[in-house]
């Protein structure tokens, strides 16, 4: 019979999880161990602590729904998510910045260049173009740029009520061959995350807000090149120092310009107070073994 004190259970567990076939899984084993030994070790737990932990995570698993993921949102809020990100796009030079993904993507209709995406959602018109080039400036033409954003009350298409709507503030597009791409859409605000559940409780605990700055989502994929999640944060927006995802990277904010009347950029006559956002995207190429180097789907595939 072999005993254990609190001196010698760590590295008994570390023998018995030593023994696994695959080097990776004996690796991560190991190293499970060894941090949640440390931080029981630090913590020295009471008891009701220890099961208020285990009631933490067992409530965070009972939120998760198809259209809830309680424990993406705790990986997001604990900079987990952000820094599983930053390991895996490394990415050269100039390359536009990567940031999370989130929990609001979907599948979306695609639509042609210069199309109106906001279906049922209400705001003041945004006007969105941009391109798509690689590190030598080339454009890329017919990459797929997805977009998806919340409306001006912060709630995106996909939440709560919203939802029997149908789909609003989201689209697929494909770049010109000029690399180029423009829509029509409302502009959106920032947004608490979904703090109703555990993380929110977590959140509150931790003295700390649950606002993200206003952002639009990007996801764009072009054959060759590395697939590109990343927003594009409103310039002033009052949580960029405080994000609660930790997601805002300062080459991601522009400013979202705001007009009045006059001729939008594609001749559309405007009256009253609309928005403007230009931004272009370079892609890195997609060298195969680079951490995070994923197979790219071919233009127009989901
Ligand atoms: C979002 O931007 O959609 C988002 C990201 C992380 C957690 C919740 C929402
Ligand atoms: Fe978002």
């Amino acid at each position: 019979m072999r005993e254990f004190t609190e001196d010698t259970i760590t590295d008994a567990v570390l023998e018995s999880v030593s023994a696994g076939r695959e080097v990776r899984v004996r690796q991560v084993s190991s190293a499970l161990v060894r941090h949640l030994h440390a931080f029981i070790k630090e913590v020295a737990p009471s008891e009701s602590e220890w099961k208020a932990g285990i009631d933490f995570l067992t409530e965070t698993g009972r939120m998760c729904t198809d259209v809830r993921q309680e424990f993406i949102l705790l990986s997001d809020t604990l900079g987990v998510s952000m820094l599983v990100d930053a390991i895996n796009h490394r990415l050269p030079g100039t390359s536009t910045q990567t940031t999370v993904l989130g929990p609001f993507h979907t599948d979306a209709p695609l639509f042609g260049n210069g199309a109106d995406i906001r279906g049922h959602h209400t705001g003041p018109p945004m006007y969105i173009a941009g391109s798509v080039k690689n590190a030598d400036a080339a454009p890329i033409a017919g990459a797929t740029v997805d977009i998806w954003h919340a409306d001006n009350s912060g709630y995106y298409d996909l939440q709560n009520i919203h939802r029997s709507a149908g789909i609003a503030g989201r689209g697929r597009f494909l770049t010109d061959v000029r690399g180029h791409f423009n829509l029509w859409t409302i502009r959106p605000c920032s947004y608490p995350i979904p703090d109703d559940g555990p993380v929110g409780k977590m959140l509150r605990a931790q003295g700390r807000h649950p606002y993200r700055p206003e952002h639009i989502h990007f996801m764009i994929q072009a054959l060759g090149y590395r697939k590109l999640v990343t927003h594009i944060f409103a310039e002033n927006d009052e949580y960029l120092d405080s994000d609660v995802v930790f997601g805002v990277k300062a080459t991601l904010i522009r400013p979202y310009e705001e007009r009045d009347g006059g001729v939008a950029p594609d001749g559309r006559q405007m009256s009253g107070r609309w928005f403007e956002l230009q931004h272009d995207f370079e892609l890195a190429r997609d060298v195969e073994g680079q951490p995070g180097a994923a197979p790219v789907s071919r233009v127009g595939e989901t």
